[in-house]
């Protein structure tokens, strides 16, 4: 038998109406991997992290989670309460009339553990996200960094298979992205979890994931690590999506090309097209030089 990944999407089709969002979506991630699917807005991110938790069902196709068929878009169906997932949302969703404390606790008393043990386990995940001293306050007396802190404690403290975070760091301000991302990485390689992110900003995704899935007109039209979307991108869309590159039409003379045969064999993104980027452009008393 063929071993499994952790999380698995077999062609994912989900359509509104005329609107085919997913076509034929495929994607795998290994345990404590963390993926990020990058896409501009519009493009389906939130519709597949609402296909992996159950929110939403998909036309066709099957969503695997640990080894267990989790929807095959007929009669299998786990509703998303039974999938063990935490779910961090854009605007994350904290409940404003209870404290950041019962926010966290929320998912445990839920489940009905002893009182002692939810106040053990709040605390631990209090600590490692650096909020233990905001836990009385209610979320509109937290910064918007403490918020999001809240919002990741109340996914993890249930210590679920897979984590989902839409757009996390897009309500945070600019100058802490960096730094809250970092930590957040930290935490989540820390604790080892399965982590699938949705974003539509590429530096964010660069910088976070061990895989990038990059999401257009409903295809996951490159797979890879940060270093090969941004060095090898498939094709011009990629190129200028992930860090801008000048893109520029081009005859572009192969005299080593020995026949139409070998011709056939480039991909047609490698005719017609010549892409660099700035930070390999160098400016000499000669002109502008692209290495
Ligand atoms: N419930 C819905 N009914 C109709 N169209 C929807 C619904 N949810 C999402 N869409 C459409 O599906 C597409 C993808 O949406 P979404 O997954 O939210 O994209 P993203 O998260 O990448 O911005 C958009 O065109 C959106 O308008
Ligand atoms: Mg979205």
């Amino acid at each position: 038998m063929r071993r499994m990944a952790f999380l698995e999407l077999r062609n994912i089709s989900k359509s509104y109406g005329k609107n085919r969002v997913l076509d034929k979506v495929s994607l795998t991630a290994e345990k404590s991997e963390f993926l990020v699917i990058l896409g501009a807005s519009g493009e389906g991110k939130s519709t597949i992290l609402n296909i992996i938790s159950g929110v939403i069902r998909p036309d066709e196709g099957e969503v695997v989670i640990d080894g267990r068929v989790v929807d095959d878009s007929n009669k299998t169906y786990v509703p998303p309460e039974l999938r063990d997932i935490g779910y961090v949302f854009q605007n994350y969703a904290l409940y404003p009339h209870m404290s950041a404390f019962d926010n966290i606790a929320f998912p445990l008393k839920m489940r009905k553990l002893p009182e002692e043990e939810i106040k053990k386990r709040v605390r631990e995940v209090a600590e490692m996200l650096r909020i233990s001293h905001v836990l009385d306050h209610k979320p509109s007396q937290l910064s918007g960094g403490q918020q999001q802190r809240v919002a990741v404690a109340r996914a993890i403290v249930k210590q679920p298979k897979l984590l989902l975070m839409d757009e996390p760091f897009s309500n945070i301000d600019p100058a802490l992205r960096a730094s809250v991302r970092w930590e957040i990485k930290t935490l989540v390689k820390q604790v080892g979890i399965t982590t699938v992110m949705a974003t539509h900003d590429q530096e964010e995704a660069m910088s976070l994931a061990d895989k990038i899935l990059i999401l257009h007109k409903g295809k996951i039209i490159q797979t890879g690590t940060p270093e090969e979307i941004y060095n090898r991108p498939v094709n011009t869309y990629v190129a200028d999506f992930v860090g801008g590159m000048n893109i520029l039409p081009a005859n572009i003379l192969i005299p080593q090309i020995e026949s139409i045969a070998e011709l056939k064999s480039l991909s047609v993104e490698n005719i017609g097209y010549i892409g660099f980027r700035a930070e390999h452009t160098r400016l000499d008393d000669q002109g502008i030089k692209a290495e």
